[in-house]
């Protein structure tokens, strides 16, 4: 069923809480590919009712970024979603989420604000405060859905990390359940933003997983210097590709890593056609 509104999601969870029924949570800013019906998948498969959030949250994204463009597909969304087996799809208004007439800002409104270290870095570089704005509404969306797991991507490493960090360290009752990343054939990761790509855009976005696997191959045969690992990247850059980084961390904390090993993630991010792309890999 699609709804709206929290007081239809709260009204219909709590019945099945009263159930004793076990609840998941799929949140998503819709536009949903395979990469987005893996994770409903996994959500149907664990649990005995799911609900697919789709939202595209207007704090997470900084100026001169994407929000108006960003892909809305609502009815297509509730289709996929439906088909896999999701019993909710939630898919509020900003005014619903953050309050009518709301300024939208951490001058008057209450955030959930991950550690420095882990957005001082990767992503967070660039995109200031995006991830204050992605745990913010996860925050918000797991008091709202009241749900036992939470299924994320691996697609987005440093967001995964992040939202772990601040469901321990805020001690919220939720399980979060990392999913592995879904990739075309020609190895290109499934991502809403591939649709602002030409079909030429798409053959130069292969660059990042070439990248990345070429590193774990290099990896593989012993070569464990991540400044050594990072020359190998050069070879496959030219004028169309624009690298923002290409960095070695623990996958747990996102310690800079200079020597490689099983506990390694490499991100990399790279802008094709101006179209920021972003993909890892583990050691
Ligand atoms: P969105 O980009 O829609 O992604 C929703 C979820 O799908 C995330 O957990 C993301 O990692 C996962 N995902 C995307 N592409 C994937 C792929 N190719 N393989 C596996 N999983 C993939 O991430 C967000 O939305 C937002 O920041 C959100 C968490 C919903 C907060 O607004």
């Amino acid at each position: 069923m699609l709804l709206h509104t929290i007081k239809e999601v709260r009204e219909q969870i709590s019945n099945w809480k009263k159930q004793g029924l076990m609840i998941g949570l799929v949140p998503t800013m819709g536009a949903l590919h395979a990469g987005h019906a893996s994770l409903i998948k996994k959500a149907v498969d664990t649990c005995d009712k799911v609900v697919v959030s789709v939202f595209v949250n207007p704090i997470q994204f900084c100026p001169g970024e994407d929000y108006n463009e960003y892909p809305r597909t609502l009815s297509e969304d509730v289709e996929l979603a439906e088909g896999i087996g999701a019993d909710i799809v939630f898919a509020p208004s900003p005014d619903e989420m953050y309050g009518k007439g709301q300024r939208l800002s951490n001058d008057t409104l209450a955030y959930v604000v991950p550690p420095y270290f882990y957005v001082d870095k990767l992503c967070g570089k660039s995109r200031v405060g995006h991830f204050d704005g992605v745990c913010t509404v996860v925050a918000k969306l797991f008091n709202i859905t009241q749900a036992d797991y939470a299924f994320f991507g691996q697609k987005d490493a440093q967001q995964l990390i992040i939202i772990k960090k601040f469901v321990n360290d805020l001690n919220f009752p939720i399980e979060i359940v990392s999913c592995p990343i879904v990739r075309e054939e020609s190895g290109l990761a499934l991502s809403s933003r591939n649709k602002y790509l030409t079909e030429d855009g798409k053959k130069e976005a292969l660059v990042l997983s070439k990248i990345l696997n070429n590193i774990k191959s290099c990896y593989d045969k012993g070569i464990t210097d991540t400044d050594a690992l990072k020359e190998t990247a050069f070879s496959f850059l030219t004028d169309k590709h624009d690298m923002e980084y290409l960095e070695f961390v623990d996958r747990d904390n996102l310690e800079d890593k200079e020597i490689a090993d099983g506990n390694t993630l490499v991100l990399i991010a790279c802008r094709v056609e101006g179209v920021r792309l972003i993909d890892n890999i583990i050691l």
